[in-house]
């Protein structure tokens, strides 16, 4: 059974937030932003706005500008790391405030991979054949489990959310993938709410986010780097094949040392990054619409996402465009 992605929808909250924001109530600067991190920009909620709201949103806003039918879709996969609560799942709060009448729905947590993953699984139940329409949203609201005490970590995060519609297709556009995760890292990259140890380490149970940033950087270059030449390999593809790289946008800079050692130029790789922060399992969507509002994505170019982060874990997959 074939499966494509037919339509995609973002939203981002109003209130932008600059980097000299923080030079105010920490010892950073925007220089300091913006050559470690290529950020310049990022939005946050406001105080009663939640995840759930922000998928909503971009759902409708998909809706609206792809002309899609929500009433027919038969499952809601929802990648989050900061859901409203553990229980409702979000997906089921998509559920209810967008009317949607048959629908199964489930939330994932897999970080910053969460958004590929959520694709991953979709076209898996496309191909069994169980189910034909599917919604699949990548949201966080970073800035409600910021430390904003922590420099190292508070300038990198925004708010924003991304979804797209899978569905069952004459022609397969969804092809082979790749995963891969090492929980030792656990206690590297964090947001832990009870003082149950990580990896047996003990942890700071605060929720708020944690991050040895120095040991996820160069995790995922070596990974990042060593992935994308694995998810050529299992497609029969070159990596100069590729037309677009889309990675999770965690930091500009740790993008371009992936890309150096590939020998990709950085016109190919697609990044949110910069406007928007580091969004987590929102990152990847909000590129990829970027990308088709700029002009530069065209129908049948050949993309490979590849999201990786908290777990550490790591998920890619490569497509062929089907939404302009
Ligand atoms: O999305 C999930 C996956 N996450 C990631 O992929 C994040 C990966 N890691 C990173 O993006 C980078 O490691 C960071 C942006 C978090 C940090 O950049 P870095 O170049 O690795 O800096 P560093 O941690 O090695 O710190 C260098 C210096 C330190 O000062 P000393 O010890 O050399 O005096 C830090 O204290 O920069 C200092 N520093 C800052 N200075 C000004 C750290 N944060 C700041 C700051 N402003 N905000």
């Amino acid at each position: 059974m074939s499966a494509t992605i037919t339509s995609i929808g973002i939203y981002h909250p109003e209130k932008e937030i600059y980097n000299s924001y923080f030079e105010s109530f920490i010892d950073t600067s925007d220089t300091w932003i913006r050559e470690r991190t290529g950020i310049e920009r990022r939005f946050y909620t406001a105080p009663n706005e939640y995840t759930s709201d922000m998928c909503v949103k971009a759902t409708l806003n998909l809706s609206k500008e792809y002309n899609k039918d929500l009433h027919d879709i038969d499952y809601i996969i929802v990648a989050t790391s900061t859901p409203d609560q553990p229980m409702p799942s979000v997906a089921s709060q998509v559920q209810s405030r967008l009317n949607i009448p048959h629908a199964g729905a489930i939330d994932i947590s897999s970080a910053c991979a969460g958004f590929v993953n959520g694709i991953i699984l979709a076209k898996g139940l496309i191909a069994s054949g169980t189910h034909k329409k599917i919604l699949v949203i990548g949201a966080d609201v970073l800035s409600k489990v910021t430390d904003f005490t922590d420099r190292t970590t508070c300038i990198l995060f925004g708010d924003g959310a991304g979804a797209v519609i899978v569905e069952k297709a004459d022609n397969n556009s969804l092809f082979n993938t790749i995963t891969g995760t090492n929980g030792d890292y656990g206690k590297d990259l964090y947001l832990a709410h009870q003082n149950a140890p990580i990896s047996n380490s003990e942890v700071i149970a605060n929720n708020k986010l944690h991050q040895n940033g120095r040991v996820v950087y160069k995790w995922a270059v070596q990974t990042l780097t060593g992935g994308l030449h694995e998810l050529a390999r299992k497609n029969n593809v070159t990596l100069e094949d590729i037309d677009y790289f889309i990675p999770h946008s965690a930091n500009y800079r740790l993008l371009e040392a992936i890309f150096k050692e590939l020998d990709i130029p950085m016109e190919k790789c697609l990044d949110s990054v910069r406007l928007f922060g580091n969004t987590s399992a929102a990152s990847i969507p909000l590129a990829w619409y970027s990308a088709i509002k700029d002009g530069k994505l065209k129908l049948g170019d050949k993309i490979m996402l590849v999201g990786f982060g908290g777990g550490f874990t790591y998920a890619g997959i490569y497509i062929k465009n089907n939404i302009v």
